[in-house]
């Protein structure tokens, strides 16, 4: 329906305005049982998110994804960095077997990608730094508030730079992104939630970063469990920080955290060995304030073929399916690092939402594929 007519302020009015109307056109009449009413469960909207998607608050969360997507890439074009457009239907696995999504391809299988890395680090050899913007899939089998099968990925790949370097990089597009959002989206925070206003107010650079043996100290100072079958145990050097932990490291923080230096056993084959302490790999992540958890992962790239080759058995991977990866460090290679940011899980956090399925226009998790 368009309504032509003269706008008069008016107090009664829930808007502040009234139109007093002089023509109405009728574009299409809408059925009257329209599924959605005042008060739905979450799941009914998520049902029919395809229509929920004209709420105020859907709307408001379509702005500010356009608007993060836009700081995150103005800052790359700013910096000169190239974009790249990875290919999604791939062959190998990047963050392990157990996520993978199958598909067919033509008699063959290929996978869906989980992370454009590997083709970001053929392209520092001939195009410096690089990054894209694509969706990654992860089978994920758990049902949790944090994990997506389908989210939007920004990655980025650097040559010649080491881990200050590397952490550097995305403290500043981290902050870029909250300075611009703190400018830009006063609108859309207000009616999203107005607490975040406070709280982006409070971030101030630079954050803090300690290493993955202080992490493990913090923790089992507060006496942080792992849930075992039998019986709950202290959290020891060599566990992986878990959801718990990430939230016991971050609950009282108001700035983003960054860990490093993780346990080579629980990091990817393709993490490069610390060569003053073998059991640590190059590996960075990026923790959110108040407990929601990791916003980014990254880390230096082995350069060695011989363990990476090692690395790529054990995590039980076939280097068959790696060979043009290999070839990378077989035929001239360089000390180069990135990492991945979620876009969903900074969202998530910016906005204080609950439940990532909130962030995203149509949502894919374990048990939703439509609409
Ligand atoms: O930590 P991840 O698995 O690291 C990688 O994929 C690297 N290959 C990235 C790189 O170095 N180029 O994923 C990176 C980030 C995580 O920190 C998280 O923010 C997000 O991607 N992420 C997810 N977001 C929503 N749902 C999921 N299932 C996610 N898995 C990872
Ligand atoms: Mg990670």
């Amino acid at each position: 329906m368009e309504t032509t007519g003269k706008l008069n302020q008016d107090k009664r009015a829930p808007g502040g305005y009234e139109v007093k109307a002089e023509k109405i056109s009728i574009f299409n009449i809408a059925e009257i049982d329209y599924p959605i009413g005042e008060y739905q469960n979450e799941e009914t909207l998520l049902d029919y998110r395809h229509l929920s998607l004209r709420t105020r608050k859907m709307i408001n969360v379509g702005r500010i994804r356009n608007s993060l997507l836009k700081y995150s890439r103005d800052w790359f074009y700013k910096e000169n960095w190239m974009e790249i457009t990875p290919p999604l239907l791939v062959k190998s696995a990047v963050e392990g077997g157990s996520t993978l999504f199958e598909v067919k391809y033509f008699g063959d299988t290929a996978y869906l990608s989980q992370s454009s890395q590997l083709y970001l680090e053929s392209m520092v050899y001939c195009l410096g730094p690089v990054w894209s913007i694509t969706p990654s899939f992860r089978a994920e089998k758990s049902r949790t508030i944090r994990h997506l099968a389908e989210f939007t990925h920004l990655e980025a790949e650097m040559p010649w730079i080491n881990m200050d370097d590397l952490i550097d990089i995305q403290e500043k597009i981290i902050f870029n992104i909250i300075e611009n959002i703190k400018k830009n989206n006063n609108s859309e925070l207000e009616i999203l939630n107005k607490e975040s206003k406070t709280k982006l107010n409070k971030i101030s650079l630079p954050f803090e970063k300690i290493t993955y043996d202080k992490a493990i100290d913090i923790l089992r100072s507060r006496d942080c469990k792992i849930k075992e079958e039998k019986k709950d145990r202290l959290i020891e050097w060599g566990d992986d920080l878990n959801i718990e932990s990430e939230r016991e490291l971050t609950k009282d923080k108001k700035n983003p955290i960054f860990v490093f230096n993780y346990p080579i056993e629980i990091k990817p084959f393709y993490v490069k060995q610390n060569s003053n302490d073998p059991k640590t790999g190059m590996a960075v992540d990026l923790l959110a304030p108040e407990g929601y958890g990791e916003i980014s992962g990254g880390g230096i790239r082995e350069d060695d073929l011989g363990k990476i080759k090692d690395r790529i058995i054990q995590s039980k991977l076939e280097p068959k399916d790696y060979q043009w990866y290999l070839d990378l460090r077989k035929y001239g290679s360089i000390p180069h690092g990135g990492f991945g940011i979620g876009i969903e899980r900074v969202l998530r956090w910016i906005l204080g939402f609950e439940d990532i399925k909130d962030v995203v226009l149509f949502p894919r998790t374990m048990s939703r594929i439509t609409p």
